[in-house]
């Protein structure tokens, strides 16, 4: 079931909305309706967020995002259409009901996060579960534990006025984790914050969610926000979702101009990592594989290099054609495999491979924690990742290639070992 549901979600601003819903109905837009003195803030939204999901909604100032989280968090009630939390239809509840939604359901950490100036940093954590009536004793203790999961153990006992801004933004984390919902909404929750301290707090969101897998609707003006953060991203334009799709989809396959223009200018290298471009290994064989069967499926492969994995497809290193050869020729029994490997986690971004590609013989090495073969990256897959697909640059960068970083022997086994 997922954590969060929109169905054809319409928010629509000014006197008689539901006339709008009816001008929209008969394909008028939003322009003629602003005429009539409405403002359709969110059109037709659909979407699904799965539990334990970072669902990122992406638009320019005014697109509809903050009326779309509004919505969602009961603030404001849709003019049509529907949202259910966890199974349950919120979209017209009263405001006992709401307000039993909120205490159970989902947090808000808002871009400016009020603080109670008279009251500590633990107080202000702790403000919900006051509003909610839980005992002094057990609100600290949450305040507490909140406050340590977001880096600031130890103030619960300062005032707002001796914290940082990055710091006060934390405590309205604090506040949102400390009642404890499952779903958290976050408007421009960074938004305010310097580049420093917001990409901090990026890292930290990610941390959180990867130790308490919360379903997080996040929304932000910033596409390279978007994509550090989102699982998915919706990407809406005045009023309406114009793609809902992984970071990788909507670069590499933009649902229209629009779209394609904004994505343009990010920086591939650091939105895509090592899963996006991975290939599926071909050239692989177990350990105890003996040097002329070996030999053999290089042959027939024609690939000069094989991986070898152990036990659970854990990667032991790679064997050489002229390793190999010479094996065989001796009469050795075991494969002659070498560790000069270079392995990577599946979410390494592009950029942090490039030194590692120009340095290793063979393709990069995908592993999982526990060191499994996950994929390869053969240094030709690298350089072709980060050229703009022919759909947005009518041209291709020739330089792009070029530029990039080339291992000390030139050319060299890598390229021929792309089929590894
Ligand atoms: N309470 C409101 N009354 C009237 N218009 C509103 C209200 N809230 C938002 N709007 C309008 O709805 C549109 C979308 O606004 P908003 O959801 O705040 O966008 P975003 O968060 O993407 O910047 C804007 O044109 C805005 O002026
Ligand atoms: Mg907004």
């Amino acid at each position: 079931m997922p954590a969060i549901e929109a169905n054809g979600l319409t928010k629509i601003f000014g006197r008689r909305p539901q006339r709008g819903v009816r001008m929209l109905k008969e394909g008028a837009d939003r322009e003629k309706l602003r005429r009539e003195g409405l403002t359709a803030a969110v059109i037709d939204a659909t979407f699904e967020v799965a539990p334990g999901e970072i669902f990122v909604v992406m638009g320019l100032s005014g697109s509809g995002k903050s009326t779309l989280i509004r919505t969602v968090n009961g603030l404001l009630e849709p003019t049509a259409g529907s949202i259910s939390i966890d199974g349950q239809d919120v979209t017209h509840l009263s405001t006992a009901q709401l307000r039993e939604v909120r205490r159970t359901k989902v947090s808000m950490v808002f871009q400016h996060f009020a603080l109670l100036p008279h009251r500590t940093v633990g107080e202000n954590a702790a403000y919900a579960l006051a509003l909610r009536g839980v005992s002094k004793a057990d609100r600290e203790q949450r305040a507490d534990e909140a406050l340590g999961m977001v880096g600031l153990k130890g103030w619960g006992g300062s005032m707002p006025s001796e914290l940082s801004g990055g710091m006060r933004q934390r405590v309205g984390l604090a506040r949102a984790l400390a009642a404890g919902t499952d779903v958290l909404l976050m408007d421009e929750a960074f938004s305010a914050l310097d580049p420093l301290i917001r990409k901090e707090m990026q890292d930290q969101l990610l941390e959180l969610q990867a130790e308490l897998g919360k379903t997080i609707l996040f929304i932000t003006h910033d596409l390279n926000e978007a994509m550090r953060l989102g699982d998915r991203i919706a990407m809406m334009r005045d009023g309406r979702i114009v793609q809902v799709g992984t970071a990788e989809q909507i670069l590499n396959e933009p649902a229209n101009d629009y779209v394609a223009q904004f994505v343009a200018d990010v920086d591939r290298s650091r939105v895509l990592t090592a899963s996006a471009v991975m290939e599926r290994p071909v050239a692989v064989v177990g350990a105890e594989t003996g040097p002329k069967a070996a030999h053999k499926l290089m042959r027939e492969n024609q690939v000069p290099a094989l991986l070898v994995t152990g036990r659970n497809r854990t990667v032991e290193g790679v064997v050489w054609e002229e390793a190999v050869a010479d094996a065989v020729k001796r009469g050795v029994d075991r494969l002659p495999v070498s560790t000069e490997i270079v392995r990577v986690t599946p979410d390494t971004p592009l950029v942090e491979l490039f030194a590692d590609a120009a340095s290793s013989r063979a393709p990069l090495v995908v592993v999982d924690e526990q060191g499994r073969l996950q994929g390869v990256i053969p240094r030709v897959t690298l350089l072709s990742a980060l050229s703009v697909p022919d759909a947005v640059e009518e041209v291709p960068d020739p330089n792009a290639v070029e530029d990039a970083p080339v291992a000390a022997d030139g050319q060299s086994a890598l390229d021929q070992a792309g089929a590894v």
